[in-house]
């Protein structure tokens, strides 16, 4: 029902009334009714008074770039809006591969062929944050397990800080709430020589958006029992990925047990039974007791030890 010619013009009204946007879309009162309850569950705006409505800004991806803008971080972040894409990575990639700088963040309102890992297809409707951070450290590939822990807990620690919730992180990287998936990440490399062209960041949250029956997840929106201002937390996330990312690409060695302490002190998978299908089509069943400075995960099968790496993975459940 919401379409980008009603998210642009209420973009134009500070406050606005049901009368004026009645006029303005030459819409029926049922119809309206029915657009402005979208428009209020999905966060795009709030209900004043009787009758009186006002656009929300902070939830405003397409203002996201003037936000970032005024971020001083060594990533030099800016966005790229679209109000519908197939897949920001897909976007990235091409900007990627046209040498468009590192900090580019490709953000939708709606992915019609959003993808998880494993190319599994990610559900993107309306509401949620569907977003691909280019990145470029000069680095061998070795450090993508790292890049995938220390997204993961950026976006854990980013939710937690603005909504005083306990987001936690599932190895590698599915930031879970409640025991569900709120957000899932995607890190697609390519490779100049024997080192790193540029890493593609998919970040998929579950903020505004319903999750329909048969998908496993939660949204922000459902935990809070409210709509979330989705560039507050973006801002938040940025500053954080970026305090992550600097001390890893400075190479800042002494530094990487503290932020691996810190991600396990928000896992979400140590201490439990794991049942781990590697892309081999084996199973592993043991109990998940650490996480080293490379990034695997420690299991224990029968009293031996073992290291998975994330890329052998192709599905972690819990026993
Ligand atoms: C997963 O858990 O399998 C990863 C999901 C990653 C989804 C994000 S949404 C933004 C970016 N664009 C995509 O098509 N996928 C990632």
């Amino acid at each position: 029902m919401l379409t980008h010619r009603i998210l642009k013009l209420i973009k134009k009204y500070k406050y606005f009334t049901k009368e004026e946007l009645m006029l303005a879309l030459g819409m029926n009162k049922s119809m309206i009714d029915a657009i402005i309850n979208e428009l209020l569950q999905l966060g795009y705006i709030s209900k004043i008074d009787k009758g009186l409505y006002r656009y929300e800004s902070h939830n405003d991806l397409s203002q996201l770039n003037e936000f970032l803008s005024k971020l001083n971080t060594r990533i030099h972040f800016s966005s790229l809006y679209f109000y519908t894409v197939s897949s920001t990575q897909l976007i990235a990639r091409d900007l990627s591969e046209n040498n468009c700088p590192e900090g580019t963040i490709v953000i939708a309102e709606i992915q019609t062929k959003g993808r998880g890992r494993h190319n599994r297809s990610w559900f993107s409707p309306m509401g949620g944050i569907w977003m691909t951070i280019i990145l470029r450290p000069n680095f061998p590939p070795s450090i993508i397990p790292l890049m995938n822990l220390i997204v993961g807990l950026a976006v854990a620690k980013a939710i937690n800080n603005e909504y005083n919730v306990q987001a936690l992180v599932k190895w590698p990287n599915d930031v879970i709430i409640n025991d569900k998936k709120v957000c899932g990440i995607l890190i697609e490399c390519s490779l100049k020589g024997n080192l790193i062209d540029y890493l593609l960041v998919g970040i998929g949250i579950n903020a505004n958006n319903s999750i329909p029956p048969g998908i496993d997840g939660i949204s922000l929106k459902d935990v809070l029992g409210k709509p979330i201002l989705r560039i507050p937390l973006i801002m938040n996330l940025c500053k954080i990925l970026d305090h992550y990312y600097s001390l890893l690409v400075d190479r800042n060695a002494h530094e990487l047990p503290r932020v691996l302490n810190e991600l396990k002190l928000l896992s979400h998978t140590l201490g439990k039974e794991v049942l781990i299908v590697l892309d081999s089509g084996k199973h592993i069943r043991g109990k998940a007791t650490d996480i080293t400075l490379s990034g695997n995960l420690v299991i224990f099968i029968n009293g031996k030890r073992l290291e998975v790496a994330y890329h052998e993975v192709k599905k972690l459940t819990y026993l």
